[in-house]
Formats: C-alpha cells, structure tokens, sequence
C-alpha cells in the first residue's frame, strides 16, 4: 500500500512539473539569458532583447528557428560559462517542445521592454524616421515599441541584430508577412549600397 501511494504522489508531481513548469521556464530562460541577458534585457547588439517582446511573436520564432526555417546565425555564449562551445537559435530550438515555446514565449512576454543605449547617426536616424513613418508606422507604431502591435519590437532593439534582419528580410532568407515584403523590395529596389535599410538602423537604434 505504501509503494502505491508513493507511486500516485510521484505521478501527481511528475504532472505538476511537466515540462512548461515554472521552475523548467525558469532553468530554460537562465540559458536564454546567458545569450540574450540578464532578465532576457540584451547587453549585446547583435542579440536581441526577449523581454517584452510579444507572446505570439516571440513562440512564432521558435517555431520557425525549430523547422529551420529562418537563417540562424552561430553565436558564442555572452553571460555566465563563456566557455561553452557556441551554439545557434537552431539548435537551442530543436531542444523545445511545443509546451516549453509557450511557456517561455508567455514568461518573457509578462516581462516589461528595456530600450538598449547605444550610439547612432543623427542625420542617418532623421532620414530613417521618414522613411519609417511612410511604410512600417502602420503595422510598427510608437516607433515599433509597441508590443500591442504584435509586430516585433524595433525601436531599441540591438542595432547589428536590425541590421541582419533588414538583410535577411530584403534578400528573401527570412520569411515575413507579404504587405510587409513589398516595402522591403521597394526599399531595396532604390536603396543605394544599403542606405535606406542603414537609416532604418539608425532611427531604431536612437530609441532610447
Ligand atoms: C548562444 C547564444 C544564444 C542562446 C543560448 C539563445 N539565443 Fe536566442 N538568439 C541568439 C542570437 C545571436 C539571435 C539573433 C540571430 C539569429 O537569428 O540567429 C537570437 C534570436 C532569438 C529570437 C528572435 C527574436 C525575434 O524577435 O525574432 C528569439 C525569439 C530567441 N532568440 C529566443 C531564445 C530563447 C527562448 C532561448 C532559450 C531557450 C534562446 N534564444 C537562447 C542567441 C542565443
Ligand atoms: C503590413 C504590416 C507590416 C508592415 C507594413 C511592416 N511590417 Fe515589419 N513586421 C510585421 C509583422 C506582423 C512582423 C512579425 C512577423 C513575424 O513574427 O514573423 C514584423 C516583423 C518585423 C521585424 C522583425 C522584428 C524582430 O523581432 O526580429 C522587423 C525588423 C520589421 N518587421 C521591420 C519593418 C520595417 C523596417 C518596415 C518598413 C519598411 C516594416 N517592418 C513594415 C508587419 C509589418
């Protein structure tokens, strides 16, 4: 009978820390966090921010980084062992179930957005804000800081990270939405050597 009622209570708290736990989002965002920062705030501009960033975008993200679907880029560990050999979005996907994406899409989503300080072209940032206000204002308002939107957050966001997006969005390697696609192949289509998708940079990055 003791083993018996050993076994239900095991079972009971084997449910109750399945693997959308609180203390398994908890290990999973401290690894997260080793790239993406402490409290999932970036201190790195290639890297971005997890805090804030919206539910339905962050747990679409992973998904596409699980199918390998959108490009990954290798990076090394910037927090805690930085001797851990570098790894990729990828790769740190393939590990998730569907159950620990929610659960890590849902904790950050709950965490408020940190604008990162960072150094930018004011000339470069006036032009960018034009063009912003012309083509994403619509879909990314309050300079693409609002997490309503559920658009993904720009404003702020690591300025080398936008930087390989706008690449990846303007040659077609990463996926997005198709009204948001004709304003990347507009831009590009006029831009000369990048200026456009480097003012666009710029204006994100002076959102502090
Ligand atoms: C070794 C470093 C590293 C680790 C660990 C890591 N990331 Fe990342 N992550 C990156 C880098 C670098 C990028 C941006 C470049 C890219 O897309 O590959 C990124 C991009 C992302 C994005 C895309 C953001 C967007 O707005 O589209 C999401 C979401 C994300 N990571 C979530 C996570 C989660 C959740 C974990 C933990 C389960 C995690 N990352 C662990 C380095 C890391
Ligand atoms: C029709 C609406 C729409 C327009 C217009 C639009 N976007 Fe987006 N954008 C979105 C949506 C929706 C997402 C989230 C896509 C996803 O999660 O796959 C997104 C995602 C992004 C991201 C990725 C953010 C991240 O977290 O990695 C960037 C960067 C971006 N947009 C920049 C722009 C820029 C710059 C413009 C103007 C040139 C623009 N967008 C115009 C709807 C739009």
């Amino acid at each position: 009978m003791k083993r018996l009622t050993l076994y239900l209570v095991t079972a009971v708290l084997g449910a109750a820390f399945s693997a959308a736990s609180a203390g398994d989002v908890d290990a999973l965002a401290k690894g997260c966090n080793d790239c993406h920062g402490p409290g999932g705030v970036s201190q790195s501009s290639d890297v971005p921010s997890l805090a804030g960033l919206p539910e339905f975008v962050h747990s679409d993200a992973l998904y596409v980084y699980r199918d390998e679907e959108r490009p990954c880029t290798e990076s090394k560990y910037r927090h805690g062992d930085t001797t851990r050999p570098a790894t990729s979005m990828c790769a740190v996907a393939a590990k998730l179930s569907d159950d620990d994406i929610d659960a890590i899409a849902a904790a950050y989503a709950a965490l408020p957005y940190v604008k990162m300080t960072q150094e930018f072209d004011a000339t470069l940032a006036s032009a960018g804000k034009a063009l912003h206000d012309e083509h994403c204002d619509q879909c990314h308002s309050d300079a693409g800081t609002n997490a309503d939107d559920e658009a993904g957050m720009l404003g702020g966001q690591g300025m080398d990270y936008l930087r390989t997006s706008f690449k990846q969005f303007a040659d077609d390697t990463r996926g997005q939405p198709k009204k948001m696609k004709e304003k990347f192949d507009m831009l590009s289509e006029a831009d000369l050597e990048g200026l456009d998708l480097e003012a666009l940079v710029h204006y994100y990055g002076s959102i502090q």
